[in-house]
């Protein structure tokens, strides 16, 4: 199976002096295509600094990260921007949907930057399937934070990036919509074959994945699953 994101030796430093956080400790990580891989860890572990590393939103003090194969850091910037916007869906803590789009035209927003129109029932299936269809011409506003969180992850998926990244993407939501959420992200991994990164805090929620990492001051150290 091909690699889709890889990591080595990965540190993160916040600040300098005796303000220094060492927030990554030399991380080194792979996930392939059709894996669902699940991170858990407290407050703070550095949890959200690592993913959204992964996905280049903010640059690493030193190691080296491929997506798809390509360097990260060696590309120029429009480049880099550009395999993100394609490869990468994000899933964030915060929904990050714009506040003047309705629902439908969050969508749209998409087509029109990738220049290519995603099939038509595309946005109807996923937001059925996350059970927020009649939300449709709703604007960000008028919903509530689960619903914004569920919109938000129909449009991480919605352009088939081969990489997607959800940080804490059940947060907001209850407990049968939440199983929902993972399920739908677990059969897309493995139906479409993408590589999936997820963190959580909610251990209820990792039963699904292909493998499962602790977060741990810094450091990730591989779970060993119930049963295995
Ligand atoms: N921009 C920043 N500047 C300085 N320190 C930071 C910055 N971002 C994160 N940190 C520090 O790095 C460490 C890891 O933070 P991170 O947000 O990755 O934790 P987390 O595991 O996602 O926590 P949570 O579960 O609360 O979301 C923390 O000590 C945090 O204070
Ligand atoms: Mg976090």
């Amino acid at each position: 199976m091909k690699e889709i994101l890889t990591m080595k030796k990965i540190v993160k430093k916040f600040g300098t002096g005796h303000t220094e956080v060492t927030a990554l400790k030399g991380i080194d990580f792979t996930v392939k295509e059709g894996e669902f891989v699940s991170i858990i860890g407290p407050s703070g572990s550095g949890k959200s600094t690592f993913l959204t590393i992964s996905g280049g939103l903010q640059t690493p003090t030193s190691g080296e990260i491929q997506i798809n194969g390509q360097t990260f850091s060696t590309l120029p910037e429009k480049q880099r921007a550009d395999l993100r916007f394609k490869e990468i869906g994000f899933i964030l803590q915060s929904s990050n949907l714009i506040p003047f789009l309705k629902v439908h035209e969050q969508f749209e927003l998409v087509d029109r930057v990738s220049k290519k129109k995603e099939a038509e029932n595309r946005i109807d299936q996923l937001l059925q399937s996350l059970d927020i269809k009649q939300l449709k011409d709703q604007y960000p506003s008028d919903l509530s934070g689960g619903e914004r969180q569920r919109v938000a992850i129909a449009r991480a998926l919605y352009n088939n990036p081969s990489l997607i990244l959800a940080d804490e993407p059940t947060a907001s939501l209850d407990t049968e919509h939440a199983y929902e959420v993972v399920k739908l992200l677990v059969k897309e991994a493995h139906d479409k074959q993408k590589a999936t990164v997820m963190v959580t805090h909610d251990a209820r929620m990792i039963k699904w994945s292909d493998r499962v990492y602790r977060m741990s001051d810094g450091y990730l150290i591989e779970e060993t699953l119930n049963g295995q």
